[in-house]
């Protein structure tokens, strides 16, 4: 049962896909199974029309990967892949569709506005600024309304930021989501469902001096991490079932990770749910999982054996 983990791609994660996938690749080649990394490139597909293996892993993160693009050709081809189905990875990797999804599911995400680029121009600066502070106020974060690994994503902590920040989210999606900022504790909780259901990993804290961007994510040592989380066992069970709820609403399967923010009062709320979490050497998805006492290689060849059924 040959696994081909796909990664790379085309997306601004190209780089954090590759090193995500390496890291499955070898895990899974640890544990005895027969495995090949590809590139995403035109010779994929004729490669995999030609040769269809027993289990696809798209190891892809960013557009044309998460966002279940190419879920669609494989169930076009009828490969098997791991990871979710193409509606369930659209609706999740949309940010502003996903919020809809968590709310009507009774989870708490911070307020936002989903902002068309064309708005920017047709209101001006200084009116939208004026709409949006009066709206969500003065503290806020500006991101691609979909998109991942932090790019074009800023924080805004005065009004007369707004205007640079949704020009630099409009440079990777053509609508902004401008989130009300919510403080408290970053955390990321991992779920996992090899075969008995979806469970929640040990709460991963994230303690980022300054923005956890795309360099402090993937610089060794430019985060601290706890894992499990320093909060009260009520605040990260109350996490928990809030990753496995909204693992459930979005309709995913097998794995993902939802990153929230936990309040002073232990309210937790969602950010987002990501389909493709990093497995990176800094991810936290893989550092939660070695927490519950899982073996990252055992973990994968869980999932791609119950992909092949
Ligand atoms: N988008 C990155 C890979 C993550 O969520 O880990
Ligand atoms: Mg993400």
């Amino acid at each position: 049962n040959r696994v081909v983990v796909i990664a790379g791609g085309l997306s601004p994660e190209r780089e954090v896909s590759l090193r995500s996938g390496a890291r499955v690749t070898d895990a899974l080649r640890r544990t005895g199974v027969e495995v090949e990394l590809r590139d995403v490139d035109k010779d994929l597909l004729p490669a995999l029309a030609q040769d269809p293996p027993g289990v696809v892993w798209p190891v892809l993160h960013g557009i044309a990967g998460e966002d279940g693009a190419i879920k669609e050709v494989l169930e076009l081809a009828g490969v098997p892949y791991v990871g979710a189905r193409p509606h369930a990875c659209r609706t999740a990797f949309d940010k502003t569709t996903a919020k809809a999804v968590l709310q009507r599911a009774g989870l708490l995400t911070p307020e936002s506005v989903t902002l068309p680029k064309e708005a920017f121009h047709d209101l001006g600066a200084a009116e939208l600024t004026a709409r949006i502070v009066d709206r969500l106020g003065p503290e806020l974060f500006v991101k691609p309304r979909a998109g991942g690994s932090a790019f074009g994503v800023s924080r805004v902590e005065l009004a007369e930021q707004l205007p640079q920040a949704l020009m630099a989210c409009f440079g990777y999606h053509d609508e902004a989501l401008i989130e009300r900022r919510v403080t408290g504790t970053e955390i990321a909780v991992g779920v996992a469902d090899p075969g008995d259901g979806p469970r929640a990993l040990p709460v991963v804290e994230i303690v980022a001096d300054g923005l956890y961007d795309y360099t402090a994510r993937y610089t060794p040592g430019k985060v601290e991490f706890h894992c499990p989380a320093r909060l009260p066992d009520q605040v990260a069970q109350e996490a928990a079932r809030v990753a496995v709820a909204a693992h459930t609403a979005l309709g995913l399967l097998d794995l993902s990770r939802t990153d929230a923010i936990v309040t002073g009062a232990g309210e937790v709320f969602v950010l987002e749910t990501n389909v493709a979490p990093g497995m990176t050497e800094t991810s936290t998805y893989p550092m939660a999982l070695s927490e519950a006492g899982l073996d990252f290689g055992v973990f994968c060849r869980d999932l791609a054996a119950q992909a092949a059924h």
